[in-house]
């Protein structure tokens, strides 16, 4: 049995479908943890109403991002983590976690990377007028929404679309390529090679929304 830990700082809804997926289609592996810097963090109650161990490290209480993330870094790893999943975990990393962790952590980020790092992806897909937006999963590096890219989901940007449009449109994607992608990573199926990630079985890194 696998060990996956994931990190959140608000809804959750992906980790929701995480924990869900995990349990129904009953992966080699339990969610050992869902820690939060945010203590106010409303997935924390769903992860708790469904038995899982929850955790709060609050950045506010520490005085410098390294002290905040080696303190992140010793409680995921007393879960003895084999796959950490940033989902909507709103937290800048320093080098030194990131690299602690290389080749385990994901995140997922709602544009199509490497366009729309950073916040406000979908206001500002729209304010470009782009015809598709979407969402990544990538293996998580030390610069912000870069790293080798798992999986990406495309929808349509629509004439008359609000951000809470093109959000909501993308999430529903997200929902499915971010359990998908952890799966993968549980199950051993994905390797990186001159920064590629390639699915062992050719499993198809791409889908269409709509
Ligand atoms: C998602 O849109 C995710 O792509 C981004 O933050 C949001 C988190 O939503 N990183 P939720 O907390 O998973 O509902």
């Amino acid at each position: 049995m696998k060990n996956i830990v994931i990190l959140i700082s608000g809804r959750g809804s992906n980790m929701e479908a995480i924990v869900n997926a995990c349990q129904r289609e009953g992966w080699p592996a339990r969610i050992a943890a869902v820690i939060s810097n945010k203590a106010s963090a409303s997935g924390l109650q769903f992860a708790a109403s469904h038995g899982i161990a929850t955790a709060v490290v609050d950045h506010k209480a520490f005085d410098s991002r390294e002290a905040f993330d080696a303190e992140l870094a010793r409680v995921i790893d007393g879960y003895a983590p084999d796959v950490v999943v940033l989902a909507g975990f709103m937290r800048i990393l320093t080098e030194g976690f990131v690299r602690h962790f290389e080749g385990k952590m994901l995140n997922i980020h709602p544009s199509l990377l490497p366009s729309f790092p950073g916040l406000h992806t979908h206001q500002r897909a729209i304010e470009a007028g782009c015809k598709l937006a979407g969402a990544t999963v990538h293996f998580v590096t030390p610069e912000l929404d870069h790293g080798p890219i798992v999986t990406q989901a495309a929808v349509p940007v629509l004439s008359g679309d609000t951000e809470a449009d093109l959000a909501a449109r993308v999430l529903k994607q997200e929902h499915v390529i971010y359990p998908q992608a952890v799966r993968w990573l549980v199950e051993g199926h994905l390797s990186i090679e001159q920064g590629i990630v390639r699915h062992a079985q050719g499993a198809s890194q791409v889908r269409w929304g709509d």
